[in-house]
């Protein structure tokens, strides 16, 4: 029978099956956010258009081709978030912040919407996890902020990743550069596609976020046209010395980083300082986060000049390879399942409901046969089943049986709770990532 509904294209359902990982992966980058001091935001799902195709800009791919945008019942612009930086800026300034202190450090997690094409590690609903620090241009903020970076996939079991790093500059850097960038790829104009070709008019820059392998092997000067110009070369002097002194802070902790000078961002809000880190395996779309300072994006929402520096990591990709990786930890087990005879068929749930105010408790909602119970605790992954015998239960007590070792004791209702908790409780929960 065909199906007369299924989840929209580049959309999944995350079922229970999967869910455990995504709240242990969820969980983690919360601990290591709050230890760093930094506070969550919340911003809707969907803005006003405008908000996004004026801080993205409007030749980055994002804004021309992949924005959920539409018109609400009111005729107002809206669109659903691609990202989250230019809602937590919009934030900022609507609610004052600045007036709150001088600077603030803040996380978001949720899900971002994008119509790419759907395929590995891309989706049209996809997760981000991100960090802002805004008000400050000092280069200790960049360095905070890949310090996080790192020590978020740190928290997930991510051992040795390089974090590439390029600056950007200030705007009028990037207008040298991209000047350069047009004049370098002029000769091979005929060979560029219709997209490339059209952004080597509106904004160069973009010619770099290229897929397309002809033209990539153009960029690693492969094509003929010798070296590509780098950024480094056209940066001007207060840049070059932010620079060096987010590299010298690097250093300093000892986070592994190499210099990409084809590293630009997808948008076009950054300034100085950009960085992502990739995963090869993941194919095409192999970043798993990104991000950079973007000093003049709150001035552009109409604010004054502000500074900041943030990051956005891509949730489904790090789950994807802790899946592919094997360091995803096993869902916890359920705790107890409580069986029932026929004469105390009535007494599970009452147990269940008053167990459930501190364990993972299970029963059988259909009061089936003994042996049909049994199944359906071992199905479950329970650590122990608590068998209700009727005699048992006349004389006030309940048979333990732990589904590990197959041990079974029999225990008073007054020492439920302590043979509980050195059952279920007496070793740490979930398992460690080797
Ligand atoms: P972004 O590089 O566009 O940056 O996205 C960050 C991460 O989101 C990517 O590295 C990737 O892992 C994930 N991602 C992006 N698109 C998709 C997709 N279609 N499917 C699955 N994952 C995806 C930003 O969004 C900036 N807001 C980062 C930032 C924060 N810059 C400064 N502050």
């Amino acid at each position: 029978m065909a199906l007369k509904h299924q989840a929209p294209r580049g959309t999944r359902d995350l079922l229970p099956a999967e869910i455990g990982r995504w709240q242990w992966a969820e969980a983690r980058a919360r601990d290591v956010l709050e230890r760093y001091g930094y506070g969550e935001i919340r911003t809707p799902l969907f803005e006003d258009y405008e908000l996004f195709a004026r801080t993205s800009g409007e030749a980055s791919e994002v804004v021309q081709k992949e924005m959920y945008r539409f018109t609400d019942l009111g005729e107002r612009e809206l669109a659903l978030r691609p990202e989250g930086t230019a809602s937590v800026c919009r934030a900022y300034l609507q609610h004052g912040l600045a007036q709150q202190g001088r600077i603030h450090r803040l996380w978001y997690m949720g899900p971002m919407f994008r119509y790419g094409r759907p395929q590995k590690g891309r989706y049209r609903q996809f997760w981000q996890v991100g960090a802002e620090i805004i008000g400050t241009a000092a280069p200790g903020a960049d360095v905070e902020m890949i310090a996080l970076f790192v020590d978020l996939f740190d928290a997930w079991g991510f051992k040795d990743l390089t974090v590439a790093i390029n600056s950007l500059g200030t705007p009028e850097t990037r207008a040298r550069y991209a000047e350069r960038l047009r004049a370098w790829l002029a000769p091979a104009r005929e060979r560029l596609s219709a997209d490339s070709r059209q952004r080597l008019e509106s904004n160069p820059l973009r010619v770099l976020d290229t897929k397309d392998p002809d033209e990539l092997r153009l960029l690693h000067g492969e094509g003929g046209l010798g070296p590509m110009p780098r950024l480094l070369e056209v940066l001007d002097d207060e840049s070059r010395a932010h620079f060096e002194a987010v590299r010298a802070g690097l250093v300093a902790l000892g986070i592994a980083h190499e210099l990409d000078h084809g590293l630009v961002r997808g948008l076009d809000y950054y300034t100085r300082t950009a960085f992502e880190v990739h995963d090869r395996a993941l194919g095409a779309q192999s970043a798993l986060g990104g991000g950079g300072r973007y000093d003049g994006l709150i001035e552009a929402l109409g604010g004054p000049a502000t500074p900041g520096v943030g990051f956005s990591i891509g949730l489904d990709r790090v789950l994807l390879m802790m899946e592919e990786r094997g360091f995803a930890p096993e869902p916890t087990a359920a705790g107890v399942f409580i069986v029932a005879m026929e004469g105390t068929r009535l007494v599970a749930p009452m147990l269940a409901r008053a167990l459930r105010q501190v364990y993972t408790v299970d029963y059988d909602l259909e009061a089936r046969a003994v042996n049909a119970q049994m199944k359906a605790a071992d199905k479950g992954g329970a650590r122990a089943v608590m068998l209700l015998g009727e005699e048992e239960w006349q004389r006030g007590e309940v048979v333990l049986k732990d589904l590990r070792t197959g041990v079974q004791q029999t225990v008073s209702l007054e020492g439920i709770v302590e043979a509980l908790d050195r059952l279920l409780l007496g070793e740490p929960q979930g398992t460690e990532i080797p």
